[in-house]
């Protein structure tokens, strides 16, 4: 089968790569280019785990096709961080509050709530709530990925 070239941009790096036409964007992230930080859960658009930023909106990348993101912007976990060694102030709370434990649904989790807090840092517990609903976790119970989330809020907005 003929392979398709796909020219794409991630976490700020101009990637190249050649994918068969039934791959995934999540397939292109883990099989392709080496991010294995994106999660496969389900693999049917139900979990969020493979949640990633294409052109700055949240998709489950199990459900775009590889080519689709050609000539598209992606953001993945492993580009979320500040710094190449820090944290971002999301996942830094993650683990203060322990809000993880297999640890599958996190990165889906954090590329959400950052997007979350990009476009609103002072969201109350009901928008976090209704904005995370995509994102299954199976571990936790949600509370503390909810107070972790709340917590990066008001260090990003300390007068709130
Ligand atoms: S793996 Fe994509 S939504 Fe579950
Ligand atoms: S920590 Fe296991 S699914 Fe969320």
């Amino acid at each position: 089968m003929s392979k398709i070239y796909v020219s794409t941009t991630v976490n700020g790096r101009p990637e190249d790569v050649l994918c068969e036409a039934h791959q995934t964007l999540l397939d292109l992230l883990r099989d392709e280019i080496g991010l294995t930080g994106t999660k496969e859960g389900c693999g049917t658009g139900d979990c969020g785990a493979c949640t990633v930023l294409l052109d700055d909106r949240l998709v489950c990348s199990c459900l775009v096709l590889a080519p689709e993101a050609d000539g598209k912007e992606i953001t993945t976990v492993e580009g979320i961080a500040d710094s190449q060694d820090g944290l971002h102030v999301v996942q830094q709370k993650l683990l203060e509050h322990a809000a993880l434990q297999c640890g599958v649904c996190t990165p889906g989790f954090v590329v959400a709530a950052k997007a979350l807090l990009d476009r609103d840092p002072n969201p109350d517990e009901k928008t976090i709530r209704y904005w995370l609903a995509g994102n299954l976790c199976r571990c936790t119970g949600y509370d503390k990925i909810i107070r972790a989330v709340q917590d990066a809020a008001q260090e990003l907005t300390p007068t709130k």
